[in-house]
């Protein structure tokens, strides 16, 4: 089966919107310093591109979690693949994630790093589909909500494709 790719938001939009995102969280974290938790591997592009439009200091690390389950869906088992490198005691900790679907993920990284005594801990997402939710989860920052659709680029996958797009596309089969 053939498949394509229909552009959803482009390369300008998603840069116009993060740079936006940047100052709101410039805003909010004025005279703070704040850490960035980027969840491999989807986060990796947006909080790249994030971290350079923030204006106050910036810490960074990465963690790896995968959900048990096919491609496309999450099971709501989450396995911490690869933890942080260090602690998050008295952090501002802003997880950056690319995108909250039903939320399972989220709200279990949520509580774990909650439970690790950050001074703070926030959400900043680039993409929502709240239609999938099933799992209260709050979210702090979002760079857009889109439809129920599976959407791949700036770090979205399909079977490990496309995530080196630098836009956010659907992926069609032809
Ligand atoms: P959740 O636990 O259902 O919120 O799923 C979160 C994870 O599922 C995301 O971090 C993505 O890795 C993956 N995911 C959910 N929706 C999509 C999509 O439309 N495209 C690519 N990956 C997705
Ligand atoms: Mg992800």
């Amino acid at each position: 089966m053939a498949e394509s790719v229909r552009i959803l938001l482009s390369e300008e939009e998603v840069d116009k919107r993060i740079k936006e995102l940047g100052e709101a969280i410039s805003r909010d974290y004025a005279g703070e310093t704040v850490h960035l938790v980027c969840v491999l591997k989807g986060g990796v592009f947006f909080m790249c591109e994030l971290a350079k439009r923030i204006t106050v200091p910036v810490t960074m690390d990465f963690m790896s979690a995968s959900s048990y389950g096919s491609s496309t869906k999450s099971s709501g088992v989450v396995k911490i693949v690869k933890d942080l490198d260090e602690p998050l005691k008295d952090r501002h900790v802003l997880i950056v994630e690319d995108i909250v679907d039903s939320g399972r993920t989220l709200s279990y990284l949520i509580k774990m790093l909650g439970d690790r005594d950050p001074a703070s801990i926030k959400l900043c997402t680039l993409l929502d589909k709240p239609e999938r939710r099933v799992t209260d989860v709050k979210v702090d920052y979002t760079g857009f909500e889109i439809p129920d659709e599976f959407v791949v680029g700036y770090g979205l996958d399909y079977d490990q494709r496309y995530r080196n797009l630098p836009y956010i596309g659907v992926v069609e089969f032809n």
